[in-house]
């Protein structure tokens, strides 16, 4: 009998952080990897990293904010390696800036990475997903998405669309066969998250974060959040008098002593 062939995920961003530390763990559970990112030699790295567990992986050089770079990205994946089984749209940017800053430019470029580059990804991975009756979305947007917060705006926009987004698809997709999970992480220790300061509670590491998502897209779930200190008071404060939020906010994300507001 010939052997079950590998299910195949392609991780936008797998180049660092979450993306490249999921990427491995898919491949430590018997996926093919296909690797997306704009820096070509850290998606070598990290192909070197899933053949440590035997694992097949391609990379991918392109921009998810280019819609073509990533049809061609997914063709060349779907190639070398067989149909898209997993999508992980993780490719993002943080952003900072004052709203006194405000530039829709900055903004747009915010949103054609975090938002739009995850919508090219589905747009190329979906057709196939719905003619084999099978496939998985997931979105790997952020606790950032479900509350706005200072000094944030871009992000927690293009956060927030995602969420909504990807919410929309799975009502929808849930009959066609494809499953959508929505993952929301609180702070994740990153080249993101790099230390310049600013107060991150709860901050984890990002294998941690990494075996969160695994386990969610294992157990197929619709949505994650985590870690547990963080997520279920994100989701409470949603429904939060917005005076009170803002008073939360204020005390959780106040500045050191001595150090001038950011
Ligand atoms: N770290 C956190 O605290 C945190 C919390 C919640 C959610 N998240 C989300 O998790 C995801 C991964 O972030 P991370 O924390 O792992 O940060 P990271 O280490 O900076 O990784 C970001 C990844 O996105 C890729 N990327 C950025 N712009 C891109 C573009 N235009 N086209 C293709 N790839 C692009 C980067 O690769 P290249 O630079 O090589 O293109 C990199 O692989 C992001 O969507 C982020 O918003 C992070």
């Amino acid at each position: 009998m010939a052997p079950a062939a590998q299910p195949v995920a392609f991780v936008t961003g797998a180049s660092s952080g979450i993306g490249r530390a999921l990427a491995v763990r898919l491949a430590q559970e018997g996926y093919a990897v296909g690797l997306a990112a704009r820096r070509a030699e850290r998606l070598r790295e990290v192909a070197g990293d899933v053949g440590d567990y035997h694992g097949a992986a391609s990379v991918h050089e392109c921009d998810v904010s280019d819609s073509e770079q990533v049809s061609k990205a997914v063709a060349a994946c779907r190639l070398a390696l067989g149909p898209i089984d997993l999508l992980v749209a993780n490719a993002g940017v943080g952003a900072v800036a004052s709203a006194t800053d405000l530039d829709a430019e900055d903004v747009s470029r915010i949103l054609a990475v975090n938002f739009m580059g995850a919508v090219h990804a589905v747009e190329c991975v979906l057709p196939e997903m719905l003619r084999r009756g099978s496939g998985h979305l997931v979105a790997i947007a952020s606790l950032a998405g479900l509350n706005g917060m200072p000094q944030r705006a871009a992000y927690c926009a293009s956060k927030a669309a995602m969420i909504a987004f990807f919410e929309s698809l799975r009502m929808e997709l849930r009959p066609a066969g494809v499953a959508v999970t929505v993952v929301n992480p609180g702070f994740v220790r990153t080249e993101m998250t790099v230390d310049d300061g600013r107060p991150r509670p709860f901050i984890m590491d990002v294998d941690s974060a990494a075996e969160h998502i695994w386990r969610a897209i294992s157990a197929r779930r619709v949505s994650a959040a985590f870690p547990w200190q963080l997520a279920p008071a994100a989701m409470l404060a949603r429904a939060l008098p917005r005076s009170a939020y803002d008073w939360l906010v204020r005390r959780l994300f106040r500045p050191p002593r001595g150090r001038p507001p950011a």
